[in-house]
């Protein structure tokens, strides 16, 4: 029996009654995160709730405990036996239930908060990499908040999918910005490039981890994006977020990257990102 958490209660997740007139539901109103655990540990637990409380902000939903959320994680974890090894919670936050209207509830109702914890399983093979394509950027303007409304990035990984590959690259004015999914860095002429934080992108957890890596193990790195016309020139690619990790591209649109294998800075990105989350420094 899998325990949730739904509205300030721990109930077994079919016992969950999730009104048809929540806004999350009918108009995509709510943010979300998902957040790791490696060895029982939770992983940047502070920097997700930071991220939640400014997409919440952004949005004006009000009245949730964020701080009394990193218990509700521990919690969900007890009941669900996943106080060892890895796992991934889901955390989503609605602006809650009322008559469907485009104005915000007057007055306010309360958020919906929902969070569920489960086994994390790898979708790829770090030590192999993965294939993916690059799809016109058609979301809206504000991809630095987390909401859950996805669509534009289901039918970019869906794309990916049916052609074979893993991840769709998204590309606004010829910058190739991030994944469906993931944050996206490249390596050309010895340099670790990835875009810069804009609305354009999600602020990313694992990027800025990745960025601080780099920093404090002097891998030249820079916060500018790569661009269609440079993708030929990229020596390496590689993926990173909470559910990736740092996962190296090894093709762009059929194109082999770094001939069609890890490169080396990816590797030792790897190996720098598994120290820390082994939370033995690094
Ligand atoms: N996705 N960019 C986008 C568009 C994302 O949706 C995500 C996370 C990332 C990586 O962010 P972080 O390092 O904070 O996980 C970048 C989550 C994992 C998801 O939707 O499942």
């Amino acid at each position: 029996m899998t325990t949730v958490y739904f509205n300030s209660r721990y109930l077994s997740k079919d016992e969950v009654r999730l009104s048809p007139d929540d806004r999350g539901f009918v108009l995509g109103d709510g943010v979300y995160e998902v957040i790791r655990t490696y060895d029982g540990r939770l992983f940047a637990l502070e920097a997700h709730l930071a991220r939640l409380r400014r997409g919440l902000r952004e949005l004006a939903i009000e009245g949730v405990d964020i701080d009394g959320l990193g218990e509700v994680c521990r919690e969900l974890l007890r009941r669900n036996d996943l106080g060892a090894g890895n796992a991934l919670l889901y955390l989503q936050v609605t602006r809650g239930v009322a008559p469907r209207t485009h104005f915000f509830p007057d007055p306010p109702v309360p958020a919906t908060v929902f969070m569920q914890a489960s086994r994390f399983a790898p979708r790829a093979d770090p030590a192999k990499g993965v294939q993916a394509i690059t799809v016109p950027d058609i979301r809206w303007a504000r991809c630095d908040i987390k909401t859950v409304q996805l669509v534009a990035n289901c039918l970019a990984n869906q794309r990916a999918r049916s052609a074979g590959a893993q991840e769709a690259l998204f590309v606004r004015d010829s910058a190739v910005l991030e994944g469906s999914y993931n944050s996206l860095f490249f390596v050309l002429e010895g340099e670790v490039r990835t875009a810069p934080k804009t609305n354009y992108i999600l602020p990313s957890i694992t990027r800025d981890i990745v960025l601080e890596l780099c920093r404090t193990s002097g891998i030249a790195a820079r916060e500018f994006p790569v661009f269609t016309h440079e993708l030929p020139r990229a020596t390496e690619a590689f993926l990173t977020g909470t559910t990736m990790e740092i996962m190296p591209i090894v093709g762009v649109d059929g194109l082999a990257v770094g001939g069609g294998k890890p490169g080396p800075v990816t590797r030792r990105i790897q190996e720098l990102f598994r120290s820390r989350t082994a939370g033995t420094g690094a």
